[in-house]
């Protein structure tokens, strides 16, 4: 049974203007964007370092949207609590990150969050389906992990037409995001591939604030079947 959701564009606050951050989520929410996600890196799991929970916190009352929290850390666990507490509504984990993706998601849902599991561009799709079940969301990525701007990775699309397959068997409404360099020229591709929740940093925040809506509008009308 088809369970691709709704159309969502969660814009990637990596991009905005980091001095600002308070008032580029009000202007990413104003300009029709449908979830904030929030890109937290350790400088370990990652080679860059970026927000903590003590930022999402700051920056949750600036919208009423979901926060789509991408966590690139490891290890994982301690600091799962840490962010339901800031205000997590999706907190997504790398499969890559530790041996026990099974206990992160089950700490997460526990919690009463919609936990989120993600794969690098390199990982095989069967490393997420044994946790499938755990999961709200399942996250793509279209690059390797640790900045914006970076290419779109086409090898990818495989990816997600076979995740499509894997959550409309299980027939649960699980969301399926992409993330990295989706762009109004690509993004037709990964909606038609199976995704329904499109991550953008560059090409939402490109121009700044008085370009945002049509920027999101663009992605937006590049998904059609
Ligand atoms: C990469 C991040 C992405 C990134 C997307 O590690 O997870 O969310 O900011 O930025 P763009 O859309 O510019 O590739
Ligand atoms: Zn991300």
């Amino acid at each position: 049974m088809n369970q691709k959701q709704t159309l969502a564009i969660s814009p990637s606050i990596l991009s905005a203007d980091f001095a600002k951050l308070g008032e580029e989520v009000r202007a990413i929410t104003a300009a029709g964007a449908n979830m904030v996600h929030v890109d937290v890196m350790d400088g370990h799991f990652v080679p860059n370092l970026t927000i903590g929970p003590d930022v999402l916190k700051a920056l949750k009352p600036h919208s009423d949207l979901p926060f789509d929290v991408h966590l690139m850390i490891s290890p994982v666990d301690p600091y799962i609590d840490a962010f339901l507490a800031a205000g997590a509504d999706y907190l997504t984990v790398h499969v890559e990150a530790g041996p026990h993706v099974h206990r992160s998601l089950q700490a997460i849902r526990d919690r009463g969050c919609k936990a989120g599991v993600t794969l690098n561009p390199g990982t095989p799709v069967e490393s997420v389906l044994g946790v499938l079940d755990l999961c709200d969301l399942v996250l793509v990525m279209s690059v390797n992990p640790g900045f914006g701007g970076q290419s779109f990775i086409n090898s990818q699309l495989e990816k997600i037409q076979r995740l499509r397959a894997a959550i409309d068997a299980l027939g649960k409404p699980i969301r399926l995001e992409v993330d990295g360099g989706v762009k109004p020229d690509n993004a037709g591709d990964v909606w038609r591939a199976g995704a329904d929740t499109i991550v953008a940093g560059s090409a939402v925040f490109a121009g700044g604030p008085s370009k945002y809506a049509a920027n999101i509008q663009a992605i937006r009308d590049a998904c059609r079947d």
